[in-house]
């Protein structure tokens, strides 16, 4: 059995979904594996560090897509590359199938099985192929590196023969991972980290952290049984706006990440709050291209409003594609494990296996 990888289009997407780390894991199951010629030059890895571990080198996409069994993919490949694959094989990735409807119907039609990891249920067994919570991580991380390169001020106190410089004020909103991570960061940072989420359960994690948590009074529980938020009552959100009005003019740097799954971005941030911060101030919505948690924010842009910078986050994972495809590459590697059958020596598609039935989008 062969796993095959292709180019990702580079001017969108600087991740690979094959590390020389992964393919010699997958080697090491007594698979195949092989990539197209420059695979990873972009991120500097060259095609011998692949040669290195096993991995067969091709001299086209082409060549990979007509030889490949099972072929990984950070994004849904093009309509080019669908009419290649290989009737019968298997293509993983994150193929986000309500954008890429078109080619998703046209995978199908080749009888080829989809596996998208954006569905993996969040059970522990599946915790190491969590894309989501892998790429999420980051995202929260870099957040904070990219607003302090925009805040024109320094971020720690500083006590200096000069006169102290007081700590940045950072407010998260959306305490999940990358809230979570975002939070982490800024601490190290060493500025004065509060936050807030519809999830009461998010309270002990944030001041775990060092954040101060700034609770909505509410009776109902906001958690779904899976873990995620609930749509917040208009009830809620009134209570919510009015414990942001105190909270943006006191802060200098907000970072949003409020999300529900398959919905849009909840608007927590009105034009009226945004206007409420102090000019110099920042805004940064990780949920702008979902529609975006806070008003002027638009994806892929700065824009200035009264002195305030709001920054709408657009392909995120650019910014650090080498740790992104780490660990990328690493929760395939573990979905790829578990998806194949050393003894029958092939995929098996059980479909008794909750990972394998939330992620296989084409289950007839
Ligand atoms: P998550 O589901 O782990 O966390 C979202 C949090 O928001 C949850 O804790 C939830 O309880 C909270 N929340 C929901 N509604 C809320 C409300 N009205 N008020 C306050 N909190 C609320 O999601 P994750 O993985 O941390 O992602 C966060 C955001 O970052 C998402 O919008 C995601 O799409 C985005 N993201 C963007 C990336 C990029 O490259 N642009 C990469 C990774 C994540």
């Amino acid at each position: 059995m062969i796993v095959g990888s292709i180019k990702e289009n580079i001017t969108l997407e600087k991740r690979v979904s094959l590390t020389p780390e992964s393919a010699k894991n997958i080697i090491g199951l007594g698979l195949k594996v092989c990539v197209e010629k420059g695979y990873a030059i972009h991120l500097g890895i060259n095609d011998n560090k692949y040669k290195d571990v096993g991995v067969e080198i091709k001299e086209s996409s082409k060549e990979v897509l007509h030889l490949s069994d099972l072929i990984t993919k950070v994004n849904c490949p093009s309509e080019e590359e669908i009419e290649t694959l290989k009737n019968d094989s298997i293509l993983i990735g994150m193929l986000n199938p309500s954008k890429n409807k078109n080619q998703i119907d046209k995978i199908i039609n080749k009888k080829i099985k989809l596996f998208s990891l954006e569905f993996l249920p969040r059970i522990t067994r599946a915790q190491s192929m969590d894309v989501l919570s892998s790429q999420s991580n980051l995202a929260g991380y870099r957040a904070v590196v990219d607003c302090v390169a925009e805040f024109e001020k320094a971020v720690p106190m500083m006590m200096t023969a000069a006169g102290t410089v007081p700590a940045a004020k950072v407010l998260v909103i959306g305490a999940g991972v990358a809230g979570l991570q975002a939070i982490a960061t800024a601490k190290r940072l060493g500025a004065i980290v509060s936050a807030t989420d519809v999830r009461a359960a998010s309270k002990e994690q944030v001041e775990s952290l060092g954040g101060k948590f700034l609770s909505v009074e509410q009776k109902e529980d906001m958690e779904t049984a899976g873990g995620y938020a609930k749509e917040a009552s208009d009830e809620y959100k009134k209570k919510q706006a009015e414990l942001m009005k105190e909270a943006l003019k006191k802060n200098d740097i907000v970072i949003c990440t409020a999300l529900i799954p398959g919905k849009p971005a909840p608007r927590i941030l009105t034009e009226d709050l945004v206007k409420l911060m102090k000019p110099g101030s920042i805004v940064y919505d990780l949920a702008a291209e979902q529609g975006g948690n806070s008003a002027f924010s638009e994806a892929g842009k700065i824009n200035l409003v009264d002195g305030i910078k709001i920054i709408g986050v657009k392909n995120l994972m650019n910014s650090l594609p080498l740790t992104a495809s780490s660990l990328y590459a690493k929760n395939l590697f573990s979905f790829i494990r578990n998806l194949y059958s050393k003894e029958k020596k092939d995929f098996n598609v059980n479909l008794e296996d909750e990972i394998i039935e939330k992620s296989l989008i084409n289950k007839v």
